[in-house]
């Protein structure tokens, strides 16, 4: 087959490809970043289509305009004007999931084997999406604070196009970075004002504790030089990844081409999808939903806390204060990939480490999610976790 160069440049997600044994009943699940099934507002759903009025659900059904359904461009823009973005400045373009506002990113500002800075690790989705097109991803280490400015410093000589950051409940680090830490970073990128940041906040609604509320404005919100920032989140995780829609916030400069590559990927996300969210916006059900998400999902990200130390007391992690995941570092001699095969045999999934390197090396480092896992289950989980670890340790 005469492909084109760069499909040996596309790379794989190794959790996409365990999609089988995550949608399991039978195996207890800590692989996927998945919100809970049950957890799902079905019957706001069923509500919502079934008073949905002939007129709406003939705009639902058709094709509409290629920056987003301008009913919810309407409550994006109040809604992220109150979270402080400055919106005479920038413009919104609703996405087909997030994951497309980060090929589009790419699509926009990277030629085969332009640089792109990641943090190391990285979520495989966005590193997925700079591969597709033939970018070379150089990671940048992590620190319980956040990205490590040595280590950008350095990075930054390697003339990046763009630097693809989570400074907020890290996919897969669990992390949050600290305001002075966003601080130094800001500083710094001011003086590469052409290298682009991709700031993704895919998590920053779900947050478990008050004190982590003053960290995680988002950097694009007070940077001096926000025009530098490209901000992008998505619906996935507080209505449903299955509607497929997500949100970046691009400045006025960036903006048309922004709307004119989306054109050339779908020629519009989803209506039908994004007048749920329009209504599930303005019938105040959406912040009743992430209200009851924060505690349910609280309680599964203590219960997994909880019984990692009770019984992995040897496993090394930094306790998430939002988000869907703790990266859980295993003790010396216990190799990653042979627990994920003794544990896979008992029952018990997750993601080994080297998946989020982009490099693909290897780092001791598993990807706990605890989101889709009641605290019952998770208890029996980490149990043979624990189990696996300790045959291995023989
Ligand atoms: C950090 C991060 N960004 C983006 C996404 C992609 O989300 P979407 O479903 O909106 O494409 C995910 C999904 O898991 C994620 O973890």
């Amino acid at each position: 087959m005469r492909f084109a160069k760069c499909v040996s440049a596309f790379r794989p997600s190794p959790i996409r490809g365990m999609m089988n044994a995550v949608i399991n009943p039978n195996v207890i699940s800590f692989a996927g970043g998945m919100p809970g099934n049950e957890l799902f507002p079905v019957e706001d759903v069923r509500e919502i289509i079934e008073k949905m009025p002939r007129k709406e659900m003939d705009t639902a059904l058709q094709y509409g305009p290629t920056d987003g359904l301008p009913r919810l461009l309407k409550d994006m823009n109040e809604w992220m004007t109150k979270k402080g973005f400055d919106m005479s400045k920038n413009r919104i373009i609703i996405t087909t999931g997030s994951t497309q506002a980060m090929s589009i990113v790419t699509k926009l500002f990277v030629d085969p084997h332009d640089v792109v800075l990641t943090e190391d690790p990285v979520f495989v989705g966005s590193a997925g999406a700079f591969c597709a097109y033939q970018a070379d991803i150089i990671g940048v280490k992590m620190d319980r604070e956040g990205i490590v400015i040595d280590d950008l410093e350095k990075k930054l000589a390697r003339n990046p196009k763009f630097i693809y950051m989570t400074p907020t409940f890290h996919n897969p680090a669990g992390l949050t970075y600290s305001r002075e830490r966003r601080e130094q970073f800001l500083e710094i990128m001011a003086k590469h004002p052409d290298v682009i940041i991709l700031e993704d906040d895919a998590y920053g609604e779900l947050y478990y504790d008050e004190d982590v509320k003053s960290e995680i404005i988002p950097m694009k919100t007070y940077a001096k030089n926000e025009n530098q920032i490209i901000y992008t989140s998505s619906f996935s995780k507080i209505f449903g990844p299955g509607l497929r829609i997500g949100w970046m916030i691009v400045p006025n400069e960036i903006y048309e081409a922004a709307e004119i590559c989306k054109q050339s990927m779908d020629a519009c996300t989803p209506q039908f999808s994004q007048m749920l969210a329009a209504e599930f916006i303005e019938s105040g059900r959406m912040e009743r939903y992430i209200e009851m998400l924060r505690k349910v999902y609280k309680e599964r990200r203590d219960a997994m806390v909880n019984c990692l130390h009770k019984y992995c007391p040897e496993v090394e992690f930094v306790t998430p204060q939002g988000g869907f995941f703790l990266w859980a570092k295993m003790p010396e001699g216990v190799d990653e990939k042979e627990l994920f095969t003794v544990c896979a045999e008992k029952g018990v999934v997750f993601v080994t480490g080297d998946a989020f390197n982009p490099e693909y090396k290897k780092n001791r480092y598993v990807r706990l999610s605890f989101s889709n896992t009641p605290p019952e289950v998770i208890e029996r989980g980490v149990k043979i976790l624990a189990e696996g670890i300790a045959s291995l340790r023989k």
